[in-house]
């Protein structure tokens, strides 16, 4: 299934704004109805997690470092991993409305504020917690119990022998209750899924690397042997990745244990129970069913052509290490929030340099072998940056550079890619993270389609940070997909957009 690459085509095709054929044109979504946005076990042991949110390293290098597994050992006790789960996901602001009472706002951004994301942990036993299989409750800021024991020759199995997992204390496992996003979002939610997954990841490398701990994104494994692991209803939740943190010299117990169902009580995931057959189908024709498939997926990652500059691209001028701004990874994300409205003022070449730059250095992921390659290219409005002219450009990342592709004043038509939305007409820098997909698709399968997805959001997530830590407010779009292609063409011609965000001042 992971070879017939139409699935992926239909789904994408089919939840294209506007009027994708697979999304119902009547819909409508009343936040009244807003699903609880947490997982709730009933009768569950727990345990407490210590928050220490004092601050470590600036946010710019935590987003650009890259911690890799060596010979020492390192393996993050439960203060580390309270960290660790509160940066990735943790309530970090809660605002009352009249309408709605409080909504807790969490660490990362995710479409609708509908937090359909969940995070899962399998560790070996840690300082302060024992070995086993843990969900994590944002709310509470606690971990409960699923499985007592090391379970993680489970996951090292179902990646197919995966180096970092066999060799890591701790794996956070991420997955997606769908119909907390599909009740307003539809058929889309599928793409969402690894939106919001990406951001929580960004944070989650991020907060890893500024603690010296190595920390991956892994996409090769047996869907069902991870589901089966955190005994998820696969009709309504699924996993999205894995993220290898630590390393121990120790491999994981040989034996495989037995994974007997648990049939652990939750309360209703979701209030929205329409179960979407198209999101069913496209998940399924991108799962791996076994080790040897697991093995042929993964390879070198596909090489996405760029045309060549045309003349004289601009030379960026990001921050030197020794002068970047030093607000804290931890101060940024407590303080980061999606923008709501801009004030049409210009950002600095530098701060548009310094996040283009610190953002694209490399993530680290299974599927961007070597280390620092792309399956995504940037393309950019520029509305108002000081000593650019507005315009289109390409980012040429290898070297750098901007090229300008059509120097013009676009703010309206930002506004209209953006779903006619006034902020991307308002903000600075409209940014759209494109991919080749039919490239990645027939390099990778329908599992590409995650894995651009997924690249695409940590991305956006990583933008999200360093622009903060510039003072630079920023906030994901959605976006019309055909009509931004259309926009960079002919250079963007075989292109689809992933991720959306846009950069700007805030309006005093
Ligand atoms: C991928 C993505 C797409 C988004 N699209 C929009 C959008 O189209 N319009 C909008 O006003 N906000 C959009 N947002 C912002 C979310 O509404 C916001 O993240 C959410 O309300 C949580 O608030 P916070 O980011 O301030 O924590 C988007 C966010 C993400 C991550």
């Amino acid at each position: 299934m992971n070879n017939d690459i139409d699935a992926s085509w239909h789904y994408h095709n089919g939840t294209k704004h506007p009027h994708g054929r697979l999304m119902g044109k009547l819909h409508t979504y009343d936040p009244a109805f807003r699903p609880n946005p947490y997982k709730v076990y009933k009768d569950i042991q727990s345990t407490v997690l210590p928050l220490d949110k004092s601050p470590s390293t600036s946010a710019l290098i935590a987003i650009s470092r890259n911690i890799e597994q060596e010979v020492e050992q390192i393996v993050p006790d439960l203060n580390d991993l309270a960290r660790i789960l509160y940066f990735s996901c943790g309530i970090t602001k809660t605002i009352n409305y009249s309408r709605l009472g409080d909504v807790e706002f969490r660490a990362a951004a995710c479409t609708g504020a509908l937090y359909h994301i969940e995070i899962y942990l399998v560790c070996g036993n840690l300082p302060g917690l024992d070995a086993g299989v843990y969900h994590f409750d944002p709310k509470y800021m606690k971990v409960e119990l699923l499985r007592k024991g090391d379970y993680r020759r489970v996951l090292i199995n179902a990646s197919s022998n995966n180096i970092e997992i066999q060799h890591a204390p701790l794996i956070l496992i991420y997955s997606d209750v769908f119909t907390r996003n599909t009740i307003k979002y539809q058929t889309r939610e599928y793409r969402h899924a690894f939106w919001d997954c990406g951001t929580i990841i960004a944070n989650t490398l991020a907060i890893s690397s500024a603690h010296k701990m190595p920390a991956k994104v892994i996409l090769g494994y047996v869907d069902d042997l991870v589901n089966s692991l955190l005994d998820l209803n696969t009709e309504k939740e699924v996993s999205l990745a894995l993220v290898p943190i630590g390393f121990t010299k120790e491999a994981a117990a040989q034996e495989i244990p037995v994974i007997p169902s648990l049939n652990l009580k939750t309360e209703p995931l979701s209030n929205y129970d329409f179960d979407d057959q198209e999101i069913q189908k496209i998940h399924q024709a991108s799962s791996l069913t076994s080790g040897r498939e697991v093995k042929e997926w993964l390879g070198v990652s596909p090489k996405i052509k760029i045309p060549s500059p045309m003349e004289n691209p601009i030379s960026l001028d990001p921050f030197k290490e020794n002068k970047i701004p030093s607000a804290s990874l931890e101060r940024i994300i407590i303080r980061r929030g999606s923008a709501r409205e801009f004030s049409r003022e210009p950002i600095s070449f530098q701060q548009l340099s310094t996040v283009l730059y610190y953002s694209t250095i490399g993530v680290s992921a299974d599927f961007l072998e070597p280390y620092g390659c792309s399956l995504i290219n940037l393309y950019l409005i520029i509305n108002a940056v000081d000593g650019l002219q507005s315009g289109s450009y390409f980012y040429h990342r290898e070297q750098n550079k901007l090229e300008l592709l059509k120097g013009g004043e676009f703010r309206q038509t930002a506004g209209h890619l953006g779903l006619d939305q006034d902020l991307p007409a308002d903000g600075s820098v409209a940014v759209f993270f494109m991919t080749d997909l039919e490239k990645v698709l027939k390099g990778f399968g329908n599992r590409g389609y995650r894995a651009a997805q997924l690249e695409a959001s940590i991305l956006g997530g990583k933008f999200y940070l360093a622009s903060y830590a510039q003072n630079v407010r920023v906030t994901g779009l959605t976006f019309y997909d055909d009509a931004v292609t259309e926009f960079f063409s002919p250079h963007a011609k075989d292109k689809s957009v992933m991720f959306m965000v846009v950069l700007g001042k805030k309006k005093s």
